[in-house]
């Protein structure tokens, strides 16, 4: 081990800290900075580069495992794992200037641009971050236009898949498998360009979108449960055949503008049957492919279709495809009407007891997707308009909110807070919140009332 490795994490622990909690310019932050550049230039003294990587929550220096760390260092190794850091290296010559622009673009925990290419802006040089699994992903692997490029494709090959169904063919496992590793990539190493471009409503091909969209959604949810590699890609699989069975659903009742008639439903329901029968006899599918065909319809409690089919579990990818397919659909144009904006599905989504989603995932999905984060501006049930002051730890559904307009529109002289958390004696919920409000609308910057 390098010498004084233990030292060198504890210094860069200590200016990434400070970074995090004082201005650039702060002595405490120019203090540690010195601290931690000393301290290298006395590691590479005699290395031309250091390598510090975290696996799990062990710090490792060119390859041995630091001592048990205190609680100081658990939360820094946490830290990283959020911006999704698994190992720092240094090369010979890093500069203290170098050393102050790295630690004060780490501490930015959400940049607008990947943390790789704010570093490169800055002209950091000698610090590069990474992956510990695989190498530095090439410039033009990530970023949004990348994940738009994987994006097209992905929609284009759907569209195959979708045709050799359609005649009767078997479609091609391995133009599915394509798919999926472009996605699994990207939800692995750039999620947020990919769940952005889930989001876009340009689209008219409804059909090869949600295809894409509704792997992507299903993948970035079990990415975020930890699920890789073989399973992750079973889910994708799973997820982007969901509907395949719609090949063979008239087109005048897939794409009926109005409410479906009781035997124009009927119809519709058996794409659930019919997407297990083609998907079990396609070599190569995940066995997980069909079950979630079949099961994506029907509830938790078993109250949507296929009917009358016993007691029945359903399978965790189902699940998850469950609240991927009715996110996209809602989001989605369509010819009946318009697509709905996130928060606004969000809350038909969690509406009290809903039967169609495990809340517990249904839950983590709106954390993934973020929902009413502090400074939102959002109306309540009871008309009232105010700024999101705070969130809830365990509830993203109910934060607590600065009521600063009252039911009628008139501003408040003296704003105040509601913790929509908070029952009333009967045991229900006096406030709760409808949906966001674009801040255009409203004469108020949320900026200034935090
Ligand atoms: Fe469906
Ligand atoms: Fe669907």
């Amino acid at each position: 081990m390098a010498p004084h490795a233990d030292e060198l994490v504890r210094r860069l622990a200590a200016g990434l800290r400070a970074a995090e909690l004082y201005a650039p310019q702060h002595p405490l932050v120019q203090r540690s900075i010195q601290a931690l550049a000393s301290a290298l230039s006395a590691a590479l003294a005699d290395a031309s580069s250091l390598v510090i990587g975290f696996i799990g929550d062990d710090v490792v220096v060119n390859d041995a495992r630091l001592g048990k760390g205190s609680a100081s260092l658990t939360g820094f190794v946490r830290g990283l794992r959020d911006r999704e850091i698994e190992k720092i290296t240094f090369h010979r010559g890093v500069t203290p200037t170098e050393v102050q622009a790295f630690l004060i673009e780490l501490a930015v925990k959400k940049g607008t641009q990947p943390l790789a290419d704010r570093l490169a802006a800055a002209d950091v040089r000698r610090i590069a971050i990474g992956r510990l699994s695989i190498e530095e992903a090439e410039p033009d692997q990530v970023g949004i236009e990348a994940a738009k490029r994987v994006y097209h494709t992905a929609v284009e090959s759907a569209e195959a898949l979708w045709d050799q169904a359609r005649a009767g063919e078997q479609p091609d496992p391995e133009t599915a498998r394509k798919i999926i590793d472009s996605l699994a990539n990207i939800v692995n190493q750039d999620r947020t360009s990919l769940m952005a471009l889930t989001a876009l409503k340009k689209y008219d091909n409804y059909t090869f979108t949600h295809m894409v969209n509704v792997a992507a959604l299903s993948m970035a949810q079990a990415r975020a449960l930890n699920l890789d590699g073989p399973l992750l890609r079973e889910f994708g699989f799973a997820a982007l055949m969901h509907d395949i069975g719609k090949v063979h659903t008239p087109l005048e009742v897939l794409n009926k503008p109005g409410k479906l008639t009781t035997d124009e439903f009927t119809v519709m329901k058996q794409h659930v049957v019919d997407g297990a029968h083609i998907l079990r006899r396609t070599p190569e599918m995940p066995a997980l492919a069909p079950i979630v065909a079949f099961e994506h319809h029907l509830k938790q409690d078993l109250s949507g279709y296929p009917e009358n089919i016993g007691h029945r579990k359903l399978n965790l990818c189902t699940m998850i495809v469950s609240i991927a397919d009715v996110f996209d659909a809602l989001r989605s144009n369509r010819p009946y009407r318009e697509g709905l904006a996130t928060t606004r599905i969000k809350s038909i989504m969690a509406e009290q007891g809903n039967p169609a989603f495990n809340q517990i995932l249904l839950r983590r999905f709106v954390n993934l997707m973020g929902l009413f984060p502090i400074g939102t501006i959002v109306r309540l049930n009871t008309e009232e308009v105010g700024v999101v002051t705070a969130e809830h730890p365990d509830d993203p559904f109910r934060p607590q909110v600065k009521i600063l307009y009252d039911a009628t529109g008139e501003q408040l002289d003296a704003p105040y807070l509601a913790n929509t958390w908070e029952r009333d004696s009967r045991g229900a919920f006096p406030k709760a919140v409808v949906e966001s409000v674009d801040p255009d609308g409203v004469e108020l910057d949320p900026l200034t009332v935090l």
